[in-house]
């Protein structure tokens, strides 16, 4: 693409946006990388610095959950210090001085779109703020795995001698119901679907944006190519931030 056909593509995405009520977002690992956390399989993914997808398999972690609290330190550290970048910040702006309805479907853990102020985010990965026992099913504050990360330890529950996981959805789990039903919604009455910085590799979150209407627009931001590009009314190779700043700035 050259210099131009991306300020052409830019206009047209700002007027997509100008015409829409209803904006949904899917985003993924993509999004959060611009503050400092990794994707999982680009080449400075979590997946290329020794550790697989087996750290978030459920069928592992109850066998061994030492293996992720020994693990998880470096990557969740990265995630406590991140605070969202301005493309996080153009999304809120969408709905804050532009009047949108936004929703964020988003797979990410991290909580950024709701530090950066949105209001409807759904995570339907699940979130890092909430734990629970593998035992007995109490719920714990988000402080208590994070301690146990930090520390590289396992938590265990005083009382039954459980593991205390968080909230987040491990392979082999099931997405939350409410949450991911609500993204279905969102995804339908979306006039334009936005989906960044996710490899749409991992399903069923990957399937959201083909629930949208055939006259709903898609645009797409990623570094890489995905399976949905040929689909899609716009095409962005660059960075989250970059594009979404702009094509907000031109409203
Ligand atoms: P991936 O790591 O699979 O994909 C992230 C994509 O974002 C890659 O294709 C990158 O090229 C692109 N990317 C990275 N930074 C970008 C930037 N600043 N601008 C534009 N593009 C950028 O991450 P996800 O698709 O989110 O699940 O992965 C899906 C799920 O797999 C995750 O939720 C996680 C993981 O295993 C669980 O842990 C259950």
């Amino acid at each position: 693409m050259t210099n131009n056909d991306k300020e052409k593509n830019l206009s047209r995405f700002s007027e997509y946006l100008r015409q829409a009520r209803v904006v949904t977002f899917l985003t993924g690992a993509g999004m959060s990388t611009e503050s400092g956390v990794p994707d999982f399989r680009s080449n400075q993914g979590l997946y290329q610095s020794g550790i697989n997808e087996e750290i978030f398999d459920i069928r592992v972690f109850d066998r061994r959950p030492e293996r992720f609290y020994q693990l998880a330190a470096d990557f969740f550290g990265s995630i406590r210090a991140a605070v969202p970048h301005k493309g996080h910040l153009a999304i809120t702006r969408l709905h804050e001085r532009f009047e949108k309805t936004v929703h964020v479907c988003t797979q990410n853990i991290d909580s950024l779109h709701q530090d950066a102020g949105n209001t409807d985010v759904l995570p339907v990965h699940g979130t890092l703020t909430s734990s629970h026992c593998r035992g007995c099913g109490e719920a714990f504050p988000a402080e208590r795995v994070w301690d146990a990360i930090q520390a590289r330890s396992v938590p265990l529950h005083q009382g039954c001698g459980g593991v205390i996981k968080p909230d987040v959805v491990f392979f082999g789990e099931s997405l939350p119901e409410a949450v991911f039903a609500a993204a279905e919604r969102a995804m339908v009455a979306a006039d334009i679907v936005v989906v960044a910085g996710t490899s749409l590799s991992v399903y069923p979150a990957a399937g959201l944006p083909a629930l949208r209407r055939p006259d709903s627009r898609l645009v797409l931001i990623n570094h890489t190519p995905t399976q949905m590009d040929v689909e899609a009314d716009l095409v962005f190779h660059s960075a989250i931030s970059e594009v979404l700043t702009a094509a907000v700035d031109g409203l």
